[in-house]
């Protein structure tokens, strides 16, 4: 297994979804209150999204579809152990917190990033791609 050059820049796919809402004052999303925390959502995106909390008002939410070969059965995105950046087992590609862009192995592209919006409490993930 592991990814062969990718030679065609497969397209990602897109999957619509309606906007996920989240509200930080509930358990289960208490990590997205400290910076550096995140927090994955396996229901929405392509192949789910990892929301992310630079700092207080800045939040960023990636498709964890990988953009190296996205079409490959291994190609999705987890945050690596050390909480710092995110990897792809598939064949190493590493991608930024900061942008989603790679930092290491095969991948070319950044990941792909959704809107994502704070209103007090309340974090609204929408469907918007932004890069
Ligand atoms: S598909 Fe191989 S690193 Fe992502």
């Amino acid at each position: 297994m592991g990814c062969q050059p990718n030679l065609s820049d497969d397209p990602i796919p897109i999957v619509p979804f309606p906007d996920f809402v989240i509200n930080l004052s509930a358990p289960e999303y208490q990590p997205l209150n400290i910076n550096g925390g995140y927090k994955e959502i396996g229901s929405i995106g392509v192949r789910g999204v990892i929301v992310y909390r630079q700092d207080a008002s800045t939040y960023r939410a990636f498709e964890r579809n990988c953009t190296f070969r996205p079409n490959e059965a291994c190609a999705t995105v987890n945050v690596h152990s050390s909480s710092l950046f995110m990897i792809d087992p598939c064949c190493n590609s590493s991608f930024s917190f900061t942008n989603g862009a790679p930092t290491g192995g095969s991948a070319s592209r950044p990941l792909r990033q959704y809107e994502i919006t704070l209103a007090g409490t309340q974090l609204t993930i929408t469907d918007t791609i932004l890069n």
